[in-house]
């Protein structure tokens, strides 16, 4: 079998999809089910229908693309990412997998190899949390992580439903179809750029994950009292942004002094109601990630965080609520899945790294129901999630080419 990545072609469909975007290039911002969005799926739909995929959608929009195997009865192989981008993002993240996992497939069919087990191409619905406040939706309900009727209650921050956005999206079907049987999948992998420097500073290409950390996230919302930026005297306020802002320190100081490199925390929404350069605000709303490769470490810094919340809603004589998002344990990565890809990395000569995804991912969750594995590439200076985002293009394909091959290992 001679398998061979077209590294052009790849490369060129990547700019290509990067052109679906709602910011200035080389930004990309691809909010789930938004128009741009929307004619970004209906493009890679079309890329996998011309490799002679059969493709289906499920009720909340993971597409499916399946090279049919010899025994198609048999549980699929399946490979795949996301295409959403958050606000001002790059071109890469989430799409070297989707793409890269097309490029693998075709690879495999112009090798002349026929697997026994399908191949699927899986691209995961709002993988992203921008639209809905959680991430991985799609894979969620793909693992019943997340069940029909909790997925229904979510709402964007234009207070329309997941039914309401998904149904103008074309997607009629009923939510509690999504979850798939255990067995569906023999086995999972998902290829993805680092989002962190440990490649490039080892100058090593290429990335085993062992395990992805755990992330959770919470809506804080903190209520003071509003009135006249001139007429309230100060030993009167109760302003809710001067709270939240200590809230945000608070945070800070918690994941630092942590003891361990490996808790992050962080506080990326900030809305202040009513949002008047001459108004005290009476309300602001804030989103709390945070996440660890230790679960009861990241469960430890949460109840400090939640007490410090006290002692400041207290001190300041405001209301702090917090709603918990989600809270997910971290994952292991199958023993079977690291050994195709450590085996292909072998057989070329690749040195690789065995590494921690400090990132989540939907393989997080698809590691509940199937064997799952990941392989990283490097990313420019560790930067993602900010358009100078980079991958070069030999990466890609030589990632490319190991998913190929373990794709062709797992379902031979
Ligand atoms: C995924 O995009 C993450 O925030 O880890
Ligand atoms: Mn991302
Ligand atoms: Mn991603």
């Amino acid at each position: 079998m001679k398998l061979e990545i077209d590294q052009q072609r790849l490369i060129s469909e990547i700019e290509t999809l990067a052109a679906f975007s709602d910011a200035e290039p080389p930004a990309v911002t691809r909010i789930v089910f938004t128009p741009t969005d929307l004619k970004a799926r209906a493009w890679v739909i079309e890329r996998c229908e011309e490799a002679g995929l059969a493709v289906r959608q499920d009720a909340i929009g993971n597409i499916f693309a399946r090279w049919k195997g010899a025994e198609p009865a048999a549980p699929a192989v399946g490979t795949g990412s996301h295409i959403d981008a958050i606000p001002n993002a790059g071109k890469y993240d989430g799409v070297v997998g989707v793409l890269g996992g097309l490029e693998a497939i075709r690879g495999l069919q112009r090798s002349g190899f026929r697997p026994r087990n399908s191949i699927e191409l899986l691209v995961f619905a709002t993988e992203e949390p921008t639209r809905f406040g959680i991430g991985c939706l799609g894979s969620r309900l793909l693992s019943g992580t997340l069940s029909a009727e909790a997925a229904t209650k979510l709402r964007d921050r234009g207070g329309e439903s997941v039914d309401e956005v998904r149904k103008r999206a074309g997607l009629h079907g009923n939510l509690q179809d999504v979850k798939l049987a255990k067995g569906y999948y023999k086995g999972f992998v998902e290829l993805h750029i680092e989002q962190g420097p440990l490649l490039e500073l080892a100058q090593i290409s290429l990335g085993i994950v062992k395990s992805i950390a755990a992330p959770a996230s919470l809506r804080i919302s903190i209520e003071g009292a509003g009135g006249h930026a001139g007429g309230v005297l100060m030993p009167d306020r109760k302003d809710a942004l001067c709270a939240a802002a200590e809230l945000i320190l608070a945070v800070e100081h918690v994941a630092r002094s942590s003891g361990a490199l490996d808790t992050v925390a962080t506080v990326g929404v900030c809305d202040v109601f009513p949002g008047a350069v001459n108004s005290i605000p009476s309300r602001v709303g804030i989103t709390l990630d945070i996440r660890d490769t230790d679960l009861a470490r990241r469960d430890g810094a949460m109840r400090t965080i939640e007490r410090a919340s006290r002692d400041i809603a207290a001190k300041r004589q405001v209301s702090i609520r917090s709603e918990l998002l989600n809270a997910d344990a971290p994952a292991d990565c199958a023993p079977e899945v690291r050994g195709a890809l450590a085996e292909s990395c072998r057989q070329h000569g690749f040195p690789f790294l065995e590494m921690v995804s400090r990132a989540y991912h939907d393989s997080l969750f698809l590691s509940r129901i199937a064997p799952t594995g990941m392989l990283f590439i490097p990313c420019r200076n560790g930067y993602s999630h900010r358009p100078d985002e980079y991958a070069a293009p030999e990466d890609i394909a030589r990632g490319a080419l190991v998913l190929a091959e373990s794709l062709a290992t797992l379902s031979a």
